[in-house]
């Protein structure tokens, strides 16, 4: 769909060889249509081009090109340039209250021919173009479990990756494994002291973490262990064989687990470049924040105060024994993808633990001497915990389900229920995987993300609650009415007028609010925002299934209502498919 505003301070900018941008922000909707559906206020240029605000407004009257049928007319009135968009494609716009006044035909007519001239590109836009977001989401630490905090993380970063890339962005999806630290030196020391005591091939994650909870108590009691652990960190930064080499088998091991998971949810990633990758990457940093003098000795290790940004805790750049930092591999990171994606955004998926790790990391980042627009462009996305009714289960707490356990006690839970109102479905095995993974991961995105979310199973596989199942149920209904109807209508069969009943009219406002819906969604990272949506359409659509009778004697009637039908199918398939769930054809 058409951006007018965009279009006009393109404009705009030709015109007056103005900044686009600048121009866009100062773009107003009149509350009066009678002022056009667009005006800009030339006052705000006054002061720069040293004119009268009229004097400019006529100006750039003069200078402007402008397209009938796209805009009807450009008025000059006082100081402002009033625009006026061509009555026959203003719908084109989402203008909230302008909707009543247009005409339902050219509306209905519209959604319907997007829709079939779409599929399931519906929604699409260019308005990404040549923009680049980068998003650093999912990211578990190497050799511990992938456990449901990290369900969050790659589920509403997955979410962002895929409506991004809808809108046309250029979107880099980065793993920023935990796969570095010292933590590393102490896992190879118990590898060789017990190694042959554990089956780390089989069951990689549980065995690393029993010989990481064996050895960190043995160093408690041994500092000469403990010494050794450094060491061993140490060799594995120079490069030693030995450590190296161990390394990448838990790496290896780990990641093999891991994708187990991502493959139930269907993630997807283009740079698995983990904190590792950065060790050769930090002397820069620390080497920049020297130069800017404001790198300063506390304790033997090497900080950077934030006190006057409002920040009470220093950002600890190299801990006294020389170790780098979470955070120095964060500054790292912003520096790389600042060079190597020129990111417009750069948004991080965390809980909100790690609030005050990013602020500081951010306003650190400032010190680096990269262009305003990276800095600016980072962005902490975090969200809230996620709480198991027997209590609280964070990231940080020892308390860990194993997501791998939780998605499939998932597909079990769905598989009965299915069992139980559906024997004879074919393909029962593959449906509740969809339905069991639609359910948890629709139970994770329909909250706003902010919030601590429960997770209770009976209100997330409730197939009439709000949940992932509902979405999905309504969309194999869409389908079982094509195909009580035999086939999808042809679109010119469709008669107009059979849609303008308030039923489908609400479907129809529904369905053509869907792109400007996705845009909200990148406006404030906020995938719940599709979510609740696809709840408000299933809703509208089982309100109207209900009130209207959709195959019937009347053909005129049943191809227009069966029409709408798959329509109402096709936004829900490709929302929830944004939102990373699968849908059944039958359930
Ligand atoms: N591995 C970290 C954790 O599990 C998350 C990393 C997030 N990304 C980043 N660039 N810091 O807490």
């Amino acid at each position: 769909m058409i951006d007018f505003k965009e279009k006009i301070a393109k404009i705009l900018a030709d015109a007056t060889n103005l900044n686009e941008k600048e121009l866009e922000s100062y773009i107003e909707m009149p509350k009066d249509s009678k002022n056009g559906d667009y005006a800009f206020p030339c006052f705000r240029l006054a002061k720069e081009l040293r004119k009268a605000p009229p004097v400019i407004a006529n100006e750039i009257k003069e200078k402007i090109e402008t397209t009938p049928e796209e805009i009807e007319k450009v008025e000059v009135v006082g100081g402002y340039l009033n625009f006026y968009i061509n009555k026959d494609i203003i719908f084109l716009l989402f203008l909230p209250n302008k909707i009543p006044d247009i005409n339902k035909d050219i509306i209905t007519k519209e959604v319907l021919n997007q829709i079939e001239n779409n599929k399931d590109n519906y929604g699409k836009s260019k308005i990404g173009k040549g923009k680049n977001i980068v998003i650093d989401y999912s990211a578990p630490n190497i050799a511990k479990p992938f456990h449901i905090g990290h369900l969050r993380s790659t589920v509403i970063g997955g979410a962002l990756y895929k409506i991004y890339k809808h809108l046309g962005y250029n979107v880099t999806g980065i793993n920023h494994l935990g796969d570095y630290g010292t933590q590393f030196g102490k896992l190879i020391e118990g590898y060789k002291l017990w190694g042959k005591e554990y089956n780390i091939e089989e069951n990689p994650i549980d065995e690393l973490t029993k010989i990481y909870i064996r050895i960190n108590n043995l160093c408690k009691e041994d500092e000469k262990v403990l010494e050794e652990c450094r060491n061993n960190f140490k060799k594995l930064e120079d490069g030693d064989k030995y450590c190296v080499e161990l390394w990448e088998k838990f790496k290896s091991l780990s990641l093999k687990e891991f994708q187990k998971v991502y493959d139930l949810l269907g993630s997807e990633f283009d740079s698995w470049n983990g904190e590792a990758f950065y060790s050769d990457k930090m002397p820069e940093v620390i080497e920049i924040l020297e130069k800017t003098g404001k790198l300063i000795s506390s304790q033997g290790a090497k900080i950077i105060d934030l006190e006057d940004k409002g920040i009470n805790t220093p950002c600890i750049i190299e801990k006294s024994n020389g170790s780098t930092t979470y955070a120095t591999r964060d500054l790292a990171a912003i520096l790389y993808r600042a060079r190597t994606y020129d990111f417009d955004k750069a948004l991080y998926l965390t809980s909100y633990e790690q609030v005050l790790h990013f602020k500081q990391v951010f306003e650190v980042a400032k010190l680096l001497g990269i262009d305003k627009k990276y800095t600016d462009g980072l962005q902490h996305i975090p969200f809230g915990m996620v709480l198991l009714p027997t209590g609280k289960m964070s990231t940080r707490e020892g308390k860990v389900i194993k997501l791998e356990d939780l998605l499939n006690e998932a597909i079990q839970r769905a598989k009965i229920i299915i069992e139980e109102k559906n024997p004879s479905l074919e393909n029962k095995e593959e449906i509740a995987k969809k339905v069991g993974i639609g359910a948890v991961i629709f139970n994770d995105l329909s909250n706003s993300r902010v919030k601590d979310e429960i997770f209770e199973w009976d209100q997330i596989l409730n197939f009439q609650g709000e949940t992932g199942p509902y979405i999905q149920y309504t969309y194999v209904r869409t389908k079982s009415v094509i195909e009580k109807a035999g086939k999808i209508p042809e679109l010119k069969s469709v008669q107009i007028k059979e849609l303008l009943d308030e039923y489908s009219q609400n479907i129809i406002k529904l369905i053509y609010n869907f792109e400007n819906v996705l845009k909200q969604v990148t406006e404030k990272e906020e995938p719940s925002i599709l979510a609740r949506y696809l709840i408000d359409l299933a809703k509208a659509y089982s309100v109207f299934y209900n009130e209207n009778k959709i195959i019937t004697e009347n053909k005129d009637t049943q191809n227009a209502r069966v029409y709408l039908t798959y329509a109402v199918g096709q936004v829900l398939k490709i929302g929830a498919n944004l939102l990373g769930i699968e849908m059944p054809n039958k359930m």
